[in-house]
């Protein structure tokens, strides 16, 4: 059996869309659950268009932001509970956020070096020389210290500066890495060296990684499991290779024509194409319905539950064996 580490049940978070009087709220987050295991460590990827709510379910992840709904337990601690310096700083060194723009990870103004030794003296104060720890981190991200050595980030490349923040992550030995979008600026030909790094330290470090992408090609490589996510609901997820192979559900298949297939006449097109955000997200029923083919009248009305088909979990009526799911308004 294996140990859970992270338990995010039916998470949920929700937001104002409009103005205080005439406006509604919507999930960004509607009742999202997976689980990562302490004797499995994998890369977990989060996958959606712009504005799907993966930055949010991160946040969340991250005590950045509060859940409104659902629980979000890391080691058996429920996220919302954890008071007091002691134990926030044990909860920042077992999970940590590698971001978008290495650039604005660093201050322009300090030197690299300083940042990472100052971390390192943050989480292990008292301990031996910070600079060994920060050597060590280096070297898992390939690089070494005298290459940052009294460098300041624009005397850095965006490849090696995206590694030094990836090592400033690595240095409190976190169990989970939470990667937002973490190869989206910088070149094309750096891209997969970043996405190798991470089954290193899988595999090297025991970590696992929670990689947030649009980018089906990278996620299709690197990932053990994967989410697909739209407007706030994890609409399939399982085995990466199986899902990305052979999607089930209409959106997966609807990403997956749209981004792997080299042949541009062999796409499918015949979807409508995305409503205004807000609209989706306020829609009754399933949230695909206004884009999907194959809705019937039950997708109007009623929103899917999960189901458990094929090792995979799926949230569509096309798999509800006459389930008629829930409602969401
Ligand atoms: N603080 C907030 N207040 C109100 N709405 C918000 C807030 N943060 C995010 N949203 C909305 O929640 C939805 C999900 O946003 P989120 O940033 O999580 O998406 P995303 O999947 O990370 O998108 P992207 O791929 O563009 O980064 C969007 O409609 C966004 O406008
Ligand atoms: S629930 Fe209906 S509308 Fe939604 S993806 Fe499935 S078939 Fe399409
Ligand atoms: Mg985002």
């Amino acid at each position: 059996m294996s140990n859970v580490q992270l338990s995010i049940k039916n998470a949920v978070k929700e937001y104002r869309l409009g103005g205080l009087i005439s406006g509604t709220t919507f999930r960004a987050v509607n009742e999202v659950s997976f689980e990562l295991y302490e004797d499995k460590p994998e890369i977990f990827s989060i996958i959606g268009e712009s504005g799907s709510g993966k930055t949010t379910l991160s946040r969340m992840i991250l005590r950045l932001i509060k859940n409104d709904g659902g629980s979000i337990e890391l080691n058996g601690e429920d996220l919302k509970k954890i008071r007091g310096r002691k134990r926030e700083m044990a909860f920042m060194s077992r999970i940590q956020p590698i971001f978008q723009n290495p650039f604005e990870t660093f201050n322009p103004l300090s030197r690299v070096d300083r940042y990472l030794i100052d971390t390192a003296t943050h989480f292990f104060p008292g301990d031996r020389d910070p600079r060994e720890r920060v050597s060590e981190a280096l070297e898992a991200v390939g690089l070494t210290l005298e290459e940052i050595d009294k460098r300041y980030p624009h005397e850095l490349s965006g490849g090696q500066l995206q590694r030094t923040s990836v090592a400033r992550a690595i240095i409190p030995k976190p169990e989970i890495l939470i990667a937002d979008e973490p190869v989206s600026m910088i070149d094309a030909s750096l891209r997969m060296s970043i996405v190798n790094l991470f089954s290193d330290l899988r595999d090297k470090l025991k970590t696992s990684i929670i990689y947030i992408t649009h980018d089906l090609a990278t996620a299709y490589y690197v990932s053990d499991r994967i989410a697909i996510m739209h407007r706030g609901i994890f609409v399939e997820q399982g085995n990466a290779r199986a899902i990305l192979e052979k999607p089930m559900h209409p959106y997966t298949n609807l990403l997956v024509n749209s981004a792997l297939d080299p042949d541009p006449e062999a796409r499918n097109f015949n979807y409508k194409p995305a409503r205004f955000e807000g609209e989706e997200y306020t829609a009754t029923g399933c949230l695909f319905a206004s884009r999907c083919q194959e809705a019937t009248e039950a997708c109007f009305s009623q929103l899917p539950r999960e189901f458990a088909i094929s090792e995979r979990i799926i949230r569509c009526h096309k798999f509800s064996g006459g389930d008629n799911g829930q409602s969401n308004n």
